[in-house]
């Protein structure tokens, strides 16, 4: 092994085990998102879709969670876990659907609309959840706007292609906002069907914040974490995976022995893939660092996390029945 490459990998285990050191000595926990770098998840004590997350993040007794995914994901865990210091490795960690939901336009459109009801969709600002009646994840969203009662009109924010999904789905009107997630919204469908004529046999899985016309051809449709059971019950041996390529990391553990295809990108990059420069800003070097210095920390200010959590506690409500 060349020198270099050795003082690298020395360097990394000896963070690994400083990150489990520390771990224990300040009682923290690393969540993890699985877009994450491989590197990231495999330091993880937990790692989920945005639904499983916030529950983790919800019941820890530790004292401090580091998360190590983006800005929403470590905003909700401090909303619903008042007590536990919340930790966010890059503070840059963003998503382009958050983006996409200026807190002021939001509310101006929800005067426009008065008597929705406003949904909106966990990838969102404090601020956004704040204004909102309910909030769903990909894994809960079918589940939110069928309780909703069929006279109500509903407001979907801030995703349009999930907003979309939901209406065939459902058969509710609903008025979407405009935003989208520049990961999924990335696929190519022409090379995805190109990919399909060489593999026949494998069934194409998307999440559900791809755009319509995926959506329409894909076998399955779920969150991260429903993709990742598809592939463990269903009896097919091959799958092109229309999501954020980080997931393939905890799929291919699951299901050693078939073949995932990660679905290729309008434009060509140097994987095939498609990654979310969001959530790889995180690497276990900021892992580190963010448990030793206790920093950069999510702070929200009180009546705002108050507002905030009532909406995502009507999620709780509603996913449990
Ligand atoms: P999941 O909740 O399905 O993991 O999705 C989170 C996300 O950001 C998808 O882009
Ligand atoms: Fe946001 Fe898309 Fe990245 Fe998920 S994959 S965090 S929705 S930008």
């Amino acid at each position: 092994m060349p020198w270099l490459a050795l003082v690298e990998m020395l360097q990394r285990e000896f963070i690994v085990s400083e990150i489990e050191r520390l771990k224990k000595e300040k009682s923290m926990i690393v969540l993890a998102h699985y877009y994450q770098d491989k590197s990231v998840q495999d330091v993880a004590d937990y790692i989920g879709d945005s639904l499983g997350l916030s529950i983790e993040a919800q019941r820890t007794n530790a004292k401090a969670i580091v998360f190590a995914g983006v800005h929403f994901m470590a905003e909700t865990a401090k909303i619903l876990n008042l007590r536990c210091k919340v930790l966010l490795p890059d503070m840059a960690a963003g998503c382009s659907l958050s983006d996409a939901c200026p807190p002021d336009s939001f509310r101006e459109f929800i005067l426009m609309h008065p008597d929705h009801v406003v949904v909106s969709y966990i990838n969102c600002s404090a601020e956004i959840k704040a204004e909102s009646d309910i909030i769903c994840t990909s894994a809960n969203a079918e589940k939110v706007i069928r309780s909703i009662p069929i006279d109500e009109p509903i407001i979907f924010a801030p995703d349009k292609n999930l907003g979309n999904y939901l209406i065939q789905k459902t058969g509710r009107k609903m008025l979407l906002w405009d935003g989208a997630c520049v990961v999924h919204e990335a696929f190519s469908i022409d090379k995805i069907l190109v990919l399909h004529q060489q593999h026949p046999q494998a069934k194409i899985i998307a999440h559900p914040e791809s755009e319509p016309h995926l959506l329409r051809v894909a076998h399955f449709v779920g969150s991260t974490t429903a993709l990742i059971n598809f592939v463990k019950k269903d009896s097919c041996n091959q799958f092109i995976v229309a999501t954020e390529a980080g997931i393939l990391h905890e799929m291919a553990k699951e299901v050693p022995g078939k073949l995932l295809i990660p679905a290729p990108a309008k434009e060509d990059n140097t994987c095939a893939c498609s990654e979310c420069g969001f959530m790889k800003l995180t690497t276990v070097e900021k892992v580190y660092n963010c448990m030793l210095n206790e920093y950069p920390e999510i702070e929200i200010e009180e009546s705002l996390r108050v507002r905030a959590l009532r909406p995502i506690l009507q999620m709780v409500e509603i996913t449990k029945n």
